[in-house]
């Protein structure tokens, strides 16, 4: 006998920053598993477009700075209208930081954290009250970092972020009463251009130190969103950390 779903599965998932990474990956996941999906980002990229040609129902995508909130809203409202009512938000979009904290502008400092923290909590905001004004159901899934949890050099505005976003996290499911699942994925680190700051020996010395000898994939976070996005699991308001127990 199958229980009760209280939060369906979501149907229509806007993914922040889904042009390539990690972002992409979900995009393409979750447009496999029949879902619609909206990214953006503000390059669409080859890969993206080839996804909207594979798709052309299920797929919405646009150029947007997460920065811009008022494109950021057209987008959505956008969205609405294309694919449907959003009820699932994944907030992907970030930028990496390779700075030590002393040489690190007071500018650049503010641009990681806008980027990072108060844009997605404004987008947040606006994606939520429209799905509370709807009286929809919904998820949402941050995608944080290892780093909010663990201290590494070069990173301390975006580790600050991070943090910020798994906290948010936590009130977020509070404050939406199980209406809306609220929950965090914090990755350790994988390949990507963000993470192409490391050199291989930062790499090796990573996978030294993982227990399982294997780097994180954007693959292995897959079914983790997958799961808090589609699935009936009573999981709210936590950071599920995939790394390979690399941070234990
Ligand atoms: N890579 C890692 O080792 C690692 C580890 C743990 C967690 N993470 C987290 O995983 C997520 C994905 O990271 P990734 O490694 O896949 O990064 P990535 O390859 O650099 O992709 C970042 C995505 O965000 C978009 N983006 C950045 N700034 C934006 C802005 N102002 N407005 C709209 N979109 C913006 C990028 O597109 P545009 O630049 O064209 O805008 C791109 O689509 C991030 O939240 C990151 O913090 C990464």
């Amino acid at each position: 006998m199958t229980s009760e779903v209280s939060v369906p599965p979501a149907s229509v998932v806007l993914v922040s920053g889904g042009s390539r990474g990690l972002g992409l990956a979900i995009v393409s996941d979750l447009l496999a598993a029949g879902v619609k999906v909206a990214a953006f980002a503000r390059t669409v990229t080859p890969e993206l477009t080839a996804l909207g040609e594979k798709y052309p129902d299920q797929l919405y995508y646009g150029s947007v700075d997460i920065n811009d909130a008022a494109a950021g809203q057209a987008f959505v409202k956008k969205v609405e209208t294309t694919l449907g009512p959003i009820d699932a938000l994944v907030n992907n979009a970030a930028i990496g930081q390779d700075s030590l904290h002393v040489h690190t502008s007071a500018d650049h400092l503010a641009e990681i954290i806008q980027t990072n923290l108060t844009s997605p909590l404004v987008l947040t905001r606006f994606v939520l009250r429209r799905m509370l004004a709807k009286g929809l159901k919904g998820r949402i899934v941050n995608i944080t970092s290892i780093c909010a949890q663990r201290g590494y050099p070069g990173l301390v505005a975006y580790s600050a972020t991070k943090g910020g976003m798994d906290a948010a996290t936590r009130s977020l499911a509070r404050e939406l009463g199980g209406r809306i699942l609220a929950n965090a994925i914090a990755p350790g680190f994988f390949a990507s251009e963000m993470s192409a700051v490391l050199g291989p020996t930062q790499l090796d010395q990573i996978v030294r130190r993982t227990p399982t000898g294997q780097l994180t994939e954007p693959d292995d976070v897959l079914p983790i969103v997958r799961m808090l996005l589609l699935e009936n699991t009573n999981i709210n308001g936590q950071v599920l950390v995939v790394d390979g127990a690399a941070s234990i």
